[in-house]
Order: structure tokens, then C-alpha cells, then sequence
């Protein structure tokens, strides 16, 4: 496909020759299903990657400013991108840190409990970095755990409903300070109606952040519109940027000049003045604002090169195809193995992204032996405690076909 053509839909697996595929036994293709944790490589990265160590090699410290890859603005190779998947304008996006870093320096600034207005909403079974870093800020305020944190429980279908945050705002609205909410649920694949999440949040006067470390890259995002105050995500999952890839942070606009509290560092400082060394901060506008100390080249450049791969499929087109693909999952998984595997991913298409969350009926460790076994087959899944085993069949690089194959093995292995 030519770079920059704009498919309005493809087949599922349509990029696949752009990335590389890890062998499964025998040396076959695996069936790699896990781009819900670390997505592949795309083939671009390592060229990237390549280009940087010989620019260094040859250009020495002129590399930070000699053409187009010039490292002193490097990290805005990525920006054009992340603003159209988190659906947001360029200056409410930058590329830096990692999530829970970035989660931090967006709670420090946002983050501010004043009178009554003293708790932190999140959902109950939050992924633990989240919660480790709520507890540490609630701390820091001098807060108390068992008061001004609220876990919002999962109903009895093990979900996390919509209107259950919308009514502890209605009731308690007043007491909170910020509401921490994910776009997808990491264990349930949950997708959440983030828009009327942060009317909720609006209405009740409260900072709203999202982590989108599961729906970047995932399902199509309207930051700006829905006006989320901040994000923070990861670029190893959907993506595909390496493990422990440069991470990602939206500030809404209307924060751009932001006055208050920041962990400040000199590559936040205001560009044009950085380099004339005056002691006193001066923010650059926006997200860039937040960022602390010049960024990695090396681990940047697989991050623009995937995201280009993003820019060409277009993430309205890929949605549709992971559509397709994870609905073909689905529905093979409820009509062959419906008697033992339980699919915990609401299933409506609107509430499911990539990603199912699968139960063995018959119970934990003959879900654990299941997993060894198709592990032991090539299959690249992953496993959550208690008892989930997670499949995440991406538009990019995965097939319809290699969901049957999924379904026919495990009907064999059950
Ligand atoms: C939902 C969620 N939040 C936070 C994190 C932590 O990310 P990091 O290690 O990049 O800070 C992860 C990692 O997988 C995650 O899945």
C-alpha cells in the first residue's frame, strides 16, 4: 500500500508483511495474539533505529541540528500522529517518559485537593501501577487511604457500569478531586464510554485523567472534544514501539498556559529561551510543557516509525477491521467451546476493543494447564491472575484465518 493512501476499510492482517513475527514451534509462524501487551516490531523500527546509531556515528553532537531528524526536536516526529489517535491538537500532545512517570508529573499539576473536594475515584481492580501512584499522591497531600480513595466496585456481570460513576458524582460529586479512569479495562478488554465519562466529570466540577495504555492504537479517541483534562499511555501495547517504548501524555488545551504546580525540568522550558540558561522556569505551552530532560533518541525512533504505519491504515479503518476480526473470535469461541469457555469482554461492539478476555469454566488450573499448552503449541497469549487468559488479535498484523486456528486448537487441547 502507498504511503499516505487512506483506505476507508482492509482486510484484518492487510500491514502483516510490515512487521516481524516471532516462530512458533517447528519454525512456523506463531499466533501472536498478545499485541494487548507488546505489540511486534514493525520492520521500519529497526531501520529507524539503524539511521540514528549512523547519524551519531558520523554527525557526532551536530546531530542536534542537522536536517529533518535534527534531535533537538526530535520527539515532534511523533506528534502529528499521536494527535490523531488520541484526537487531539498537536500542542495538547508530546511523546516522553513512561506511563507511570507521566501519570505522576499529570497528577502533581491536576491533582489538587482542596477543602471537601479531597478524593481520587478510580475503578476497583485498577491496574496496580495506577493505584500505587493514586496512594502516592493521596499520601503526599497528607490524605488518608481508607477515606479519599474510592474503588468503584464491578456489578455482579463483573463490569464496570457507566452509570455507577455518574452516580457517585451526583452523590458525592463535591468530595472529589479527580477521577482516574481507564479507556479499556487491562483484564476485562472492557471499553469504556469515555465521552460520557467526562460529562460526568463535568458536570460535577471534577478533573477527569484517563489511562489509555490499553486503548491507543486500540479503538479511535476524541480527547480534545470529549474534554478529558489529561492522558497518559504506553507505546509497547497497540503501538508496536519495544518494550519499555517512549510513552505518551495529552493536556487539553485549556491547560496550555497552566500556572500551578509541575515537577519542571529544562527541556519543559519554553524552547525559543532554553538555551540562554536563565535560572527562572518558563513552560513552553502545552503538553511539551511537561516534559523534563532531553528525550531518547534511540528509543524515539522506533516510536515515529510505527506511528507512520498508523497514518497510512488510519485508525477508523483499523477499527473497523479489529471489529471483524475480534467479533469473528467471539462468535467462533460462543458456537464451538461455549460449554467451556467463558468470554468475560462484553461482547456489544461499542464495549470490546481488540482484545477478549477468556475464562475456563471448569476452573483456574485447568485454565492454567489450557495456557501452557497453547503456549506449548506457538500461541503468544497472556495470562492475568486470578484465572484470565487474554487474546488480542490486531487489525495491523493479525488474520480471520489465525482465529480459527486459535478456536480449532483449543477445541483440540480442552
Ligand atoms: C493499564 C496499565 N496502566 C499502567 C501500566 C504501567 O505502565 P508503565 O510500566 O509503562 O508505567 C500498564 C502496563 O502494562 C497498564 O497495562
Amino acid at each position: 500500500m502507498t504511503k499516505g493512501a487512506r483506505p476507508d476499510s482492509f482486510p484484518p492482517g492487510q500491514f502483516r508483511d510490515r512487521f516481524r513475527l516471532p516462530h512458533g514451534p517447528e519454525g512456523r509462524d506463531c499466533l501472536y495474539f498478545c499485541g494487548n501487551s507488546l505489540g511486534l516490531q514493525p520492520i521500519a523500527a529497526a531501520d529507524a533505529v539503524a539511521a540514528e546509531l549512523e547519524r551519531w556515528a558520523s554527525l557526532g553532537v551536530a546531530g542536534h541540528f542537522d536536517g529533518p531528524l535534527a534531535w533537538m526536536t526530535y520527539h515532534r516526529l511523533a506528534t502529528d500522529n499521536l494527535a490523531l489517535l488520541a484526537g487531539a491538537q498537536r500542542l495538547e500532545v508530546v511523546a516522553m517518559n513512561s506511563l507511570t512517570v507521566n501519570l505522576h508529573l499529570m497528577m502533581v499539576s491536576f491533582f489538587r485537593p482542596e477543602g471537601k473536594r479531597r478524593r481520587i475515584v478510580i475503578e476497583r481492580g485498577a491496574f496496580p501501577s495506577d493505584r500505587h501512584a493514586v496512594a502516592a499522591q493521596l499520601a503526599l497531600h497528607g490524605g488518608d487511604l481508607a477515606h479519599d480513595l474510592v474503588e468503584l466496585a464491578p456489578r455482579r456481570d463483573g463490569l464496570l457500569h457507566e452509570e455507577d460513576l455518574e452516580d457517585y458524582l451526583e452523590r458525592y460529586g463535591d468530595s472529589v478531586a479527580l477521577v482516574l479512569w481507564p479507556g479499556v479495562q487491562y483484564a476485562s478488554g472492557q471499553v469504556f464510554d469515555l465521552a460520557r465519562i467526562a460529562r460526568a466529570c463535568a458536570r460535577a466540577g471534577v478533573t477527569l485523567g484517563l489511562d489509555l495504555a490499553h486503548a491507543i492504537g486500540n479503538i479511535p479517541l476524541a480527547l480534545h472534544d470529549w474534554g478529558v483534562d489529561f492522558a497518559v499511555w504506553c507505546s509497547y501495547k497497540y503501538l508496536n514501539s519495544g518494550p519499555g517504548a517512549v510513552a505518551g501524555c495529552f493536556v487539553h488545551q485549556r491547560h496550555a498556559e497552566f500556572k500551578g504546580n509541575r515537577l519542571s525540568g529544562w527541556w519543559g522550558h519554553d524552547e525559543k529561551s532554553r538555551f540562554k540558561m536563565a535560572p527562572e522556569f518558563k513552560p513552553a505551552k502545552g503538553a511539551e510543557g511537561w516534559q523534563l530532560s532531553n528525550p531518547p533518541i534511540l528509543a524515539l525512533a522506533p516510536l515515529w516509525a510505527s506511528l507512520d504505519l498508523f497514518a497510512e491504515a488510519d485508525i477508523h479503518a483499523l477499527r473497523h477491521a479489529s471489529l471483524e476480526l475480534t467479533g469473528h473470535l467471539a462468535s467462533a469461541i460462543n458456537t464451538r467451546l461455549d460449554e467451556a469457555i467463558h468470554i468475560i469482554t462484553p461482547l456489544e461492539p461499542h464495549r470490546r476493543g481488540c482484545q477478549l478476555s477468556l475464562r475456563v469454566q471448569a476452573g483456574r488450573s485447568a485454565g492454567r494447564r489450557l495456557f501452557e499448552r497453547l503456549e506449548a503449541h506457538g500461541v503468544v497469549a497472556d495470562w492475568r491472575e486470578p484465572d484470565i487468559i487474554r487474546v488480542a488479535p490486531v487489525p495491523l498484523y493479525n488474520r480471520v484465518e489465525e482465529c480459527d486456528a486459535f478456536v480449532d486448537l483449543v477445541e483440540k487441547l480442552l
